[in-house]
């Protein structure tokens, strides 16, 4: 996507036909640079009609995200990109600092766990990141993604959304699909302080060209009972975290244990845990541990289990 794809996507986002010469004119270009813009707005996995006499027009009209809609009492100070390679990487670059928050309507190189990628489209997601200063080492920050998933179960609650589950350590899940997924990364000194940046995914509606590269179920809240919008939810989840992470800063994830174990989607269900090595542990799931640990009740007894580069999966 170019700047200039950008600027064809607002004019179409009204989800009218508009045809080539009306928006050549408009951006004060040529048609065949609305024709390129138009290549690569489908590129992203967009859905584009072109139909002849009539011009393009968007499958899906597109909700930008606003930052006239945020409300007063946001604590954070937010900016909205159109494009970035990773609104992580670039709190990661900036440093923070401290209660900044980048918000990306495309994210060209958005990144899961483990180096794994995560997808998305312009109006089909809500992809940002948030960085907070900790005093203390990064010791401190265990749990902090089960504490972030807690601000979004309760952010997505505040909307009317239902029937959230969250799956350890950093999924948030619908009907055992996948919603929404937390990256947290760290920068800092090992006794503190810890600048965390928290990243944030959660689908809205993802092509069926997207959806192709996701080696799991997923599901956008388009196509849930209940969908708030972007913005609305975006400044609801911003809300809860702020709330969330005073909270933590004081007392870890402690206080949070019961609520995330309520809202555990394999609470006492049978799991696998892959652990670095590659080796699998099986048993059933007993909660979390104060510090957020994942709880397994396997043939060895109770085994308590870190996030680190630990995965977990439901046997069915
Ligand atoms: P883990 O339990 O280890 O966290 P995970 O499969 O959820 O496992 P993550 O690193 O948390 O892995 O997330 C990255 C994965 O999420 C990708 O490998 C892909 O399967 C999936 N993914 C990528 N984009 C999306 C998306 N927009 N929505 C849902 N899932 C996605
Ligand atoms: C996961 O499930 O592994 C976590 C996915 C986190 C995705 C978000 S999108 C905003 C932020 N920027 C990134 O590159 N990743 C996170």
């Amino acid at each position: 996507m170019t700047p200039l794809s950008f600027s064809m996507l607002r004019i179409l986002s009204d989800g009218r036909f508009h045809s080539g010469e009306d928006i050549a004119k408009r951006l004060g270009v040529s048609r065949s640079s609305v024709w390129n813009a138009a290549q690569s707005i489908e590129d992203t996995g967009i859905d584009l009609s072109r139909v002849k006499g009539r011009g393009y027009r968007l499958e899906k009209r597109i909700e930008w995200l606003d930052p006239a809609k945020m409300p007063a009492s946001c604590a954070f100070d937010v900016e909205i990109l159109d494009m970035i390679d990773s609104t992580n990487s670039e709190l990661l670059r900036r440093n923070g600092p401290h209660g900044k928050v980048i918000a990306a309507e495309l994210q060209t190189m958005g990144r899961g766990r483990m180096g794994r990628s995560w997808l998305g489209e312009p109006g089909g997601s809500l992809t940002f990141s948030l960085a907070w200063k900790f005093d203390r080492g990064a010791g401190f920050l265990s749990g902090l993604s089960l504490a972030v998933g807690i601000a979004l179960a309760r952010a997505m609650t505040d909307c009317g959304i239902e029937g959230i589950r969250l799956k350890w350590p950093n999924d948030v899940l619908y009907n055992f699909h996948k919603l929404a997924g937390i990256l947290i990364e760290v920068k800092g000194d090992m006794l503190g302080p810890t600048l965390a940046v928290i990243g944030i995914g959660i689908n809205f509606s993802l092509s069926e060209k997207t959806k192709q590269h996701i080696d799991q179920a997923v599901i956008g809240l388009s196509s849930m009972p209940t969908n708030p919008g972007r913005n609305r939810l975006f400044f609801a989840v911003l809300a809860r975290l702020s709330d969330v992470l005073t909270q933590f800063e004081k007392s870890g994830f402690a206080p949070f244990k019961e609520e995330w174990s309520r809202l555990n989607a394999y609470d006492m269900k049978p799991v696998k845990v892959k652990l670095p090595s590659g080796k699998i542990e099986e048993g059933s799931v007993a909660g979390v541990s104060d510090r957020g640990e994942i709880l397994i009740d396997s043939d060895q007894g109770r085994i308590a289990f870190a996030s680190g580069e630990v995965s977990l999966r439901g046997i069915s």
